[in-house]
């Protein structure tokens, strides 16, 4: 009876070891937008990653430093999160959640197993097919400034090498204040991997995905950026930018590092 429960705890472990590795990106076309992703959709958490970089370059050409990227997952869940450094310390992190009918979404990084905070590199820009619904929300943004972070690189500095990419959620507790993108939450207690072959993510029809051809569905604007989807990193961190006061409707989050102060109560808070 023992030796049965052993093998079966054995054989279990083994498996899960097995379906660990086994995951690994493939080739899909998101319906919406008409991108072509590699990535993956994990059955179990109905979580969907994906990623298409540009077309890789050839002589002397830098390659390019961005992506777009795609994270869907329930509606219900209180935050998503996205490593695609594929660890929780010193990756390039990103963490979703729905409020008010609007998509709360935002580059974090830690350097440990503690609360990431938002992060200022990457330059984001949110497109069009970027949703939530009665069941689903969704991300798809385009991601510059993108394939290196404090600690770390995409395919560790080879766009066509491979990435470890994690996913993680917590399925029923919301952040603290859903209406933050600076919002702090509690653990995920849901987490999961995939690899992904950068050989296979990189596409030739990338400049139409950014709306820089002129045919594209989907041209991404900026006004999205800054109001409905992400604080304004940029402004906040170049002017010291206005994040309160007496009729201030634009963004209210400030970098790391600074908080918003009241500088002439109650007309003019600024990020200090
Ligand atoms: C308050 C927030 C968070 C806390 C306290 C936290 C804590 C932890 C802890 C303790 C582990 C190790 C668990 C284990 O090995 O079983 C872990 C792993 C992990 N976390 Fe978090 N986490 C937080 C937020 C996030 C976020 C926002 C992301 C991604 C967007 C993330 C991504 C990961 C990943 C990918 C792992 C597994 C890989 C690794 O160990 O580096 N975490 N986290």
């Amino acid at each position: 009876m023992f030796s049965h429960l052993l093998t079966t705890i054995i054989l279990s472990i083994g498996f899960r070891a097995v379906t660990v590795v086994a995951q690994s990106a493939t080739a899909y076309c998101d319906s919406t937008s008409g991108i072509c992703y590699a990535g993956y959709t994990d059955p179990t958490l109905n979580i969907t990653v994906g990623l298409v970089l540009p077309p890789l370059s050839t002589g002397t050409t830098p390659n390019a430093t961005e992506f777009v990227a795609e994270l869907i997952a329930p509606a219900s869940y209180g935050w998503t999160g996205l490593s695609v450094g594929g660890t929780m310390a010193d990756s390039l992190l990103f963490t979703m959640w729905p409020y008010n009918g609007e998509v709360i979404f935002g580059p974090r990084w830690t350097s440990g197993y503690v609360q990431p905070l938002p992060y200022s590199g990457p330059i984001i820009t949110m497109l069009p097919d970027t949703m939530v619904n009665s069941t689903h929300i969704k991300a798809s943004f385009r991601c510059q400034n993108c394939t290196t972070w404090n600690g770390g690189a995409l395919g560790s500095g080879d766009l066509s090498g491979f990435q470890l990419i994690a996913y993680v959620a917590s399925d029923d507790t919301p952040v603290d204040d859903p209406s933050n993108v600076a919002s702090n939450f509690t653990e995920h207690d849901q987490m999961n991997f995939f690899g992904l072959d950068l050989s296979i993510s990189h596409s030739t029809n990338y400049s139409t995905y950014i709306g820089t051809t002129g045919t594209s569905p989907s041209e991404p604007t900026q006004t999205e950026v800054c109001g409905l989807y992400l604080a304004c990193w940029s402004n906040i961190l170049t002017n010291y930018g206005q994040c309160g006061g007496t009729g201030w409707t634009g963004p209210t989050v400030c970098v790391t590092g600074t908080d918003c102060t009241e500088v002439s109560p109650p007309y003019y808070s600024q990020c200090l």
